[in-house]
């Protein structure tokens, strides 16, 4: 049991919360009992009715007692249960951010939300809530079943026989639904996937009238649910009626041989009556314990689904011993790169590149041909699958990841911006910046006129995913995050690509900046950037077909880059013919 661990920081409430329910399972044998003194009682000739008199006073007392028990085990349940599994999902959290892009590349974001939503607490409350009902039930049937015996061990052991009959169906309910029930966390993980893209994506769903389209995909996925959810019932819900009818058959047969153990005399009236009331008790919790086991089952599976992920460990990780860096010295040396996200799909194939400090390289060719690629292998969103990157002739995987990321400031297309204030955006960067330092970075990114026309300045609220900022202001709270960073070394990807031309021109202006003084490696369609790169990498279909300067390039016969930038050239000259006309 892997939740072990959980309790144990919890262990004397986790343990109290087993123990106060003994006295509740125990304390209903005090019903027969009673029953069994008050009607012998009126029975033998009125001779003892001071019983009689405190009877009702003692049921009180004892339900108020049970009450109050039964209360105080709910709250040390609620407590230990939330507990544990708050615990968990900072667990899984830790683990989660730590895992790798291709983990997120394959796993929807259904299935990792529901992981926390809803099976940490199926998990944990699931979990507890049935060893408290397990507990009460097993003192509770432990303490009835003994006081069977005391009125009457024949009818007894016929009573128990019925129960154990009940109870056999039990034991194949774990392979009826355990297909099913695995099938629907896919079917509910899928359905939150579904509306979480619908409502994250609500602009393409407006724009494109995807409404009916939308809602028939969620349609077809609650269809989905509830075929499943009825088959579950299908297979469990049978169980219940059978024992039920059991326990039916059960009843009669006890109360046919208990008319017969009455008129000869081995039983009194009241022991009768107090044996049928301990046997209705015994099994009433029982007809429910069908469902109460599928219950059991289906938080057993969430148990065993957290933990699987739990023990699941990243791709990339750090090696032990790995090193630490402060700066970049010499150069970074792709070699013999090879690389494929889907096995046997080969991105990109043995890339050879040599990036001196202080270079910009820039990356050209045609979409899809693995320049995005080529840049996230240097800050390891995911690792070369053959060959190696080199920091100063030291393997990045040999690198501590923590210190390899810190020297890296990356401005993608689309940069995720979190809902807070620009500033809390732009110190993510670096959460000990000086304010000198955030208006510096402020500066260095074009954002100083804008952040004056704000009211609130820098503690503006740019909601979530910065939704507030137009695109060339996100991007610019992205760069002046990068800024604050001061990594020595800068990716670009597109950084301007999503922009119109005059955002794209004030966010160029920041990049600029940004570009100056470090390692630049840089994914751009800007001809002017290109043009000025120490470098420019033409990769073609995961190959790199030509390196070299501009005017090396330019002048190449049968030049790919050439080509390319002609053709840019000319739709770039068009652009402005356009413009100006
Ligand atoms: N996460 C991913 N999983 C699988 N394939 C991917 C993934 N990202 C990119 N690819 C594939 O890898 C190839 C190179 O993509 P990319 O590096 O983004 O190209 P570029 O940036 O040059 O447009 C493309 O064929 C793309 O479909
Ligand atoms: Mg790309």
């Amino acid at each position: 049991m892997d939740i072990i661990p959980y309790v144990r920081h919890y262990k004397i409430r986790a343990l109290f919360a087993v123990l106060v329910t003994l006295p509740i399972g125990m304390m209903d044998t005090a019903i027969p009992w009673a029953l069994k003194k008050y009607i012998d009682s009126l029975n033998s000739g009125m001779n003892d009715l001071k019983f009689a008199a405190i009877m009702p006073i003692l049921i009180i007392v004892f339900s108020l007692l049970q009450s109050v028990f039964t209360y105080l085990a709910t709250y040390l349940n609620a407590w230990v249960g939330a507990k544990i599994s708050n615990g968990l999902k900072y667990d899984l959290f830790k683990k989660l951010m730590r895992f790798d892009a291709d983990f997120f590349d394959k796993n929807v974001s259904g299935t990792i939300q529901a992981r926390f939503n809803i099976d940490v607490d199926t998990a944990c409350t699931g979990f507890l809530n049935h060893l408290k009902m397990f507990s009460t039930r097993i003192f509770n049937s432990l303490s009835l079943i003994v006081a069977l015996f005391v009125i009457s061990w024949q009818l007894a052991i016929v009573a128990v026989i019925v129960l154990l009959m009940a109870l056999y169906p039990l034991t194949t309910i774990r392979k009826r639904i355990a297909d099913i029930a695995n099938a629907s966390v896919y079917s509910g993980a899928a359905i939150s996937t579904h509306y979480l893209e619908t409502f994250s994506g609500n602009r393409v769903v407006t724009s494109y009238n995807l409404y009916s389209y939308q809602l028939k995909k969620f349609i077809d996925a609650l269809a989905y649910a509830f075929k499943l959810n009825l088959k579950m019932t299908q297979r469990s819900g049978i169980l219940s009626p059978i024992m039920h009818l059991v326990i039916g058959i059960g009843i009669a047969v006890i109360i046919w041989c208990g008319s017969y153990l009455i008129t000869h005399d081995y039983l009194t009236i009241g022991g009768f009556a107090a044996f049928v009331t301990s046997v209705i008790m015994l099994y009433q919790p029982i007809k429910s314990i069908g469902n109460d086991m599928n219950a059991v089952q289906i938080s057993v599976m969430a148990i065993e689904r957290v933990f699987t992920l739990l023990r699941e460990t990243p791709k990339i990780t750090n090696k032990t011993h790995a090193k630490q860096i402060s700066k970049i010295k010499k150069d970074i040396e792709y070699r013999d790169v090879s690389f494929e996200y889907i096995k046997d799909r080969p991105v990109l194939k043995n890339v050879n590149l040599k990036i001196n400090v202080g270079e910009t390289v820039a990356f050209v060719g045609n979409s899809g041909g693995g320049k995005t690629t080529v840049v996230s292998l240097l800050s390891r969103f995911y690792d070369v699958t053959s060959g190696k990157i080199m920091i100063d002739g030291t393997d990045i995987r040999n690198i501590d990841l923590d210190s390899l990321r810190d020297k890296i400031a990356i401005v993608f297309q689309d940069n995720f911006l979190f809902k807070g204030s620009i500033r809390d955006n732009i110190l993510l960067g670096n959460e000990n910046a000086t304010k000198e330092e955030i208006n510096q970075a402020v500066k260095s990114a074009c954002l100083d006129e804008f952040i004056s026309s704000l009211d609130k300045g820098l503690d503006t609220q740019i909601g979530e995913r910065g939704v507030l900022l137009s695109g060339g202001q996100k991007q610019r709270v992205a760069i002046a995050r990068a800024f604050i960073k001061n990594a020595p070394i800068v990716v670009l990807d597109e950084a301007t690509s999503a922009l119109d031309n005059k955002s794209e021109a004030v966010v160029q202006r920041a990049i600029d900046n940004l570009m100056k003084d470090r390692t630049v490696l840089v994914i751009a369609h800007r001809l002017s950037t290109v043009r000025n790169a120490d470098k420019i990498v033409v990769v073609n279909y995961g190959e790199i077909a030509e390196i070299g300067t501009h005017d090396e390039l330019i002048g190449k016969k049968d030049s790919i880059y050439a080509s390319l930038y002609n053709t840019q050239l000319t739709t770039k000259v068009q652009e402005s013919l356009l413009q100006k006309a």
